[in-house]
């Protein structure tokens, strides 16, 4: 049987029970791995910059429907952040701490708008290895600490097209 086929019953009988989250992690990670030995799982998140955390949070709650899940200031990345859930994904807005950080000097480069994309890694360390053997360059040497105790790094945009790129792993403890 072809592998295609045998993922699709695997995924119809699967269903049927309810796995726990790490049961589905496990799946999902052998299902990419069987279509396309992807390690990014899912995009995590969208960045947003703002220099006003409380009109954005107002656009995504009352304008949008969406709703806050968290708030954190990551003093690593300098920035204070509000976590609006949208389905499987969600929109980290960020408002700067300083005009000396990293959202601080794209706010005064660009202005406000979409500030980075996210994915989700299983294995963060694995993947920056795999990125930075295809030519991709890094920001971060070494991964940092994210929000809600992530392990994260960023990706140097000049290498991605234009586009910064954060890969996330999640905390262990962390259920989605
Ligand atoms: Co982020």
């Amino acid at each position: 049987m072809p592998s295609e086929r045998r993922l699709s019953l695997w995924t119809t009988v699967s269903s049927r029970t309810s796995p726990s989250a790490g049961q589905r992690r496990h799946r999902i990670r052998w299902a990419s791995q069987l279509h396309s030995k992807s390690m990014f799982e899912a995009v995590d998140h969208l960045g947003i910059a703002t220099d006003d955390l409380e009109a954005a949070v107002r656009t995504y709650v009352e304008g949008f429907g969406l709703r806050e899940i968290h708030r954190e200031v990551v003093s690593e990345q300098g920035a204070r952040t509000v976590v609006i859930e949208c389905g499987d994904t969600h929109l980290e807005l960020l408002a700067p701490l300083g005009p000396d950080t990293p959202v601080g000097r794209f706010l005064a480069r660009k202005g406000p708008g979409l500030h980075h994309v996210a994915y989700r890694v299983d294995d963060l360390d694995a993947a920056l290895e795999a990125v930075t053997a295809s030519g991709i360059e890094r920001i971060d040497r070494e991964p940092r600490r994210g929000i809600m105790n992530s392990r994260v790094a960023f990706l140097h945009p000049r290498s991605t097209g234009g586009v910064l790129t954060e890969l996330v792993e999640p905390a262990s403890e962390h259920v989605r």
